[in-house]
């Protein structure tokens, strides 16, 4: 890292996390530091976690997609993700030859679970011969049964390279119906849905523009479909900061998990965030302390059984050659 980047980095850090927090922090950050160095380490930390991860030890930042891909290119014998299972291994799956770390085995998702592989092949059953499209929030026995992944922001545009007038899309049913109002394409879903953002509601955004005239509302497609009719531009956790980017609204609210707002909110100091709060507790159960005992002690290596690894990895190949929308 460059002394500007690592001056930012320090910097924003400073910021985004408390003093006693800070203060804890920095024996645990040095700690890290010098374990990714002798592991040939990197770790990889989603949007949503802890603004002490995000700032403090991440080498590479982003979104699903932008991990996936992260992950894919990664040139380290060890990859570290903070984020939960699923994100772990489809970093295992597209980069099967490094060692691949999770720091908590209880990093799960409300998504995930909400489906298995024997789900998937009862599905096709009913529908012979529909292809299926499985989000990325899936296991990788899911992903093993699927023709193709995607993530929430190349949803339609995989939907659509299909080129087929039905689909199968799971497991998210409120990221299905926002896809299903883009197209024309008829999509078959599933029940599923993430326990964070099931929670915002629509009567919740509008108490919002009341309370603050003037407000932008940004939403994250997994949000109920009145959730996302309230909202001014609707986009992946990526798609969220590039739109801030863009736009430069002068008050915003994420409606999504709460870490986001607090970890982007450095890079966009002229912009007010207003901040509703819902925690993913998932994503909480990776902490500083798990970091350093993971690269420490090489522990919660994820492993896949070479049947899923191949078919699981060609649903994800399939998206990635497909790319972000
Ligand atoms: P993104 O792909 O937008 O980062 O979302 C992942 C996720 O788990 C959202 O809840
Ligand atoms: Fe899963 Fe929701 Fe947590 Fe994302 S926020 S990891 S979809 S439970």
């Amino acid at each position: 890292m460059s002394t500007a980047a690592a001056e930012l980095r320090s910097k924003r850090f400073a910021a985004a996390v408390p003093d006693l927090e800070r203060i804890e922090a920095m024996p645990l950050l040095a700690e890290i530091d010098a374990l990714k160095h002798a592991r040939n380490a990197v770790v990889l930390a989603h949007n949503y976690q802890a603004p002490a991860i995000y700032h403090g030890v991440a080498d590479f930042t982003g979104d699903s997609l932008a991990l996936a891909q992260q992950a894919a290119r990664s040139e380290a014998e060890v990859i570290v993700v903070a984020g939960v299972q699923f994100m772990a291994e489809t970093a295992k799956l597209l980069n099967p030859t490094r060692m691949v770390l999770i720091s908590s085995l209880a990093a799960g998702c409300s998504l995930a679970e909400s489906i298995s592989a024997a789900d998937v092949r009862a599905l096709r059953r009913r529908h012979p011969g529909v292809p299926v499209v499985s989000y990325v929030n899936t296991s990788a026995a899911v992903k093993a049964e699927s023709d193709i992944c995607c993530t929430s922001a190349n949803a339609l545009r995989i939907v659509e390279s299909l080129g087929v007038p039905k689909v199968i899309f799971l497991p998210d049913r409120y990221l299905g119906h926002h896809v299903q109002q883009q197209t024309g394409i008829e999509l078959v879903l599933w029940e599923g849905a993430c326990e964070v953002h099931e929670r915002f509601t629509g009567a919740q955004l509008r108490g919002l523009r009341r309370d603050h005239p003037g407000l932008q509302i940004v939403a994250h497609p997994e949000c109920p479909p009145e959730v996302l009719a309230e909202a001014d531009f609707v986009g992946s956790t990526q798609g969220m900061v590039d739109h801030l980017a863009r736009s430069k609204p002068a008050q915003v609210v994420l409606i999504t998990e709460c870490s986001m707002s607090d970890n982007v909110a450095g890079e966009f100091p002229e912009i007010r965030f207003v901040r509703p709060c819902n925690l993913c507790p998932h994503m909480r159960q990776i902490t500083l302390v798990g970091i350093r005992d993971a690269l420490r002690d090489l522990r919660h290596e994820v492993t896949l059984p070479a049947e899923i690894i191949a078919p699981a990895r060609r649903a994800l190949e399939r998206m990635l050659a497909v790319g972000r929308a």
